[in-house]
């Protein structure tokens, strides 16, 4: 409505109205005023149209999910597990699939036709990818194994690099995977350094003054996760990063639960560093992206040794390649890598803010529906994106998601790879309900009716 109504207050009024070929298209000047003022309400005034014109319809989307059509125990399926893991589209099946009927082969080394055709896919997937996250250049984006992978490769590189000496200081939040803990831990034991963490305050947000004076001269790398894949809190990273470059430090963004729920553009984000995981964006498993900027990635030694990576080799001196290929020795995960960008072209023919506004409704009606269960605690900021956790009194989660399970609905409980999180609210674990472009109302709806006869089960 508003396009509709600024359209009319300037120029092209008839072709889009619509009003007819009599319509002179002469605007006087109050009537002209009075629409520019309409076209400033009307996103207020007719918010229920332009909902209806923007909203990502679930039913549409479903069959092309062929895992959603099954049942459970005789129910149907529910997953609600999405933070671990997304399902995957016929397009990304057709993309795997298609890589190995057509032009399965080895890449980058071959003069045949199907290598040629491989390397060119895999490259292609590469540009796909780098266009994705606004990397300046494709040489940014270097395919890793997952989440996991990328931030190792940096743990390795930089402890290897002269950018650390003892007494340094590296800063993690109380909101991170263990995946973007340990490697640090590890670097630190290794090189005598110091692991600092940013508190999280009781709402599950993380404490940005503490943060702030965490800071100093001796901080070289902060590593904060873009949202809590536990509590779904959405972190600052704009300001996070901002305030570390302020003192000369590095930084490292985990996107593993950001990259499925929001548009990335690591030039805004200001992060150094960006990593996220194939499998939580409707891609396949054991691919993922490490995103570094190109400066760094050349100044940095490689992790690895093996093939790909190399220049020249002799058993005197090896030369190391250029990046991307300085960090991906070794064959990869080719077919991945291709089918990765046919889910990054899903995510963007959904249109990724269509994307979050669905899943932001079905988070907002299941933290209304669940709480107004009686013994619930929910954890987290009340605007979160991804993630619903929860925890019943008197009742182990584990417990709750057995039952849960009888009745067809996939939800997480556990630690989630979180535990100084978990050991922070006292807890040794949640339920955690996760959600995805292709799960509806109903569902939650569902859930809310399932969690209530599984509470009187328990009780
Ligand atoms: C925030 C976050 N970081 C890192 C990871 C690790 O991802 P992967 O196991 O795909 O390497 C996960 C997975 O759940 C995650 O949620």
């Amino acid at each position: 409505m508003a396009r509709m109504l600024h359209s009319i207050a300037g120029h092209c009024f008839i072709c889009k109205v619509g009003v007819g070929p009599h319509f002179s298209g002469q605007v006087t000047q109050p009537f002209r005023q009075f629409l520019l003022l309409a076209a400033k309400l009307a996103p207020t005034l007719f918010r229920p149209y332009r909902v209806a014109v923007t909203r990502l319809d679930p039913y549409t989307l479903r069959p092309r999910f062929p895992i959603l059509h099954q049942k459970i125990n005789g129910r149907p399926l529910v997953y609600f597990d999405n933070a671990a893991t997304t399902q995957k589209p016929l397009a990304v099946l057709d993309a795997s699939r298609n890589y190995y009927e057509t032009i399965n082969s080895n890449i980058h080394r071959g003069v045949h036709r199907l290598s040629q055709a491989a390397t060119a896919a895999h490259e292609a997937a590469r540009t796909t990818i780098a266009r994705h996250l606004n990397a300046t250049r494709d040489e940014e984006i270097i395919f890793t194994g997952g989440t996991t992978d990328s931030i190792n490769l940096v743990a390795s590189a930089l402890g290897r690099s002269s950018r650390f000496k003892e007494g340094d200081e590296i800063i993690v939040s109380g909101l991170e995977h263990h995946s973007n803990t340990v490697p640090w831990q590890m670097l630190c034991e290794r090189l005598g350094l110091t692991l600092k963490v940013i508190p999280v305050l009781d709402n599950g947000k993380l404490d940005l003054a503490a943060y702030q004076n965490l800071l100093s001269e001796r901080t070289r790398l902060v590593a904060v996760n873009h949202v809590s894949n536990a509590f779904g809190t959405v972190n600052e990273v704009v300001h996070i990063c901002a305030r570390a470059r302020a003192v000369g430090a590095l930084t490292l963004v985990d996107g593993a639960q950001s990259i499925p729920h929001f548009k990335i553009d690591v030039q805004l984000l200001g992060c150094d560093f960006y990593a996220f995981s194939g499998h939580k964006v409707y891609g396949p498993t054991g691919v993922g992206i490490l995103f570094g900027r190109y400066d760094l990635l050349c100044e940095l030694p490689p992790w690895r040794g093996g093939g790909e990576m190399i220049k020249e080799v002799s058993f005197e001196k090896t030369t190391y390649n250029d990046p991307p290929f300085k960090y991906e020795a070794g064959t990869p995960n080719i077919e991945g890598g291709i089918a990765l960008a046919a889910a990054i072209d899903f995510v963007n023919e959904l249109g990724l803010d269509r994307v979050a506004a669905h899943e932001d409704a079905l988070i907002r009606r299941a933290a209304d529906l669940l709480g107004e269960l009686d013994g619930i605690t929910l954890y987290g900021p009340s605007e979160r994106t991804g993630a619903l956790s929860f925890n019943f009194e008197g009742i182990h989660h584990y417990d709750l998601g057995t039952l849960l399970d009888q009745m067809g609905f996939a939800l997480r409980t556990g630690h989630h790879c979180c535990q100084p999180l978990m050991a922070r609210f006292g807890m040794t674990g949640t339920l955690r309900a996760s959600f995805a472009a292709y799960n509806t109302l109903e569902e939650v709806e569902n859930l809310a009716t399932a969690l209530k006869k599984a509470l009187m089960m328990l009780r």
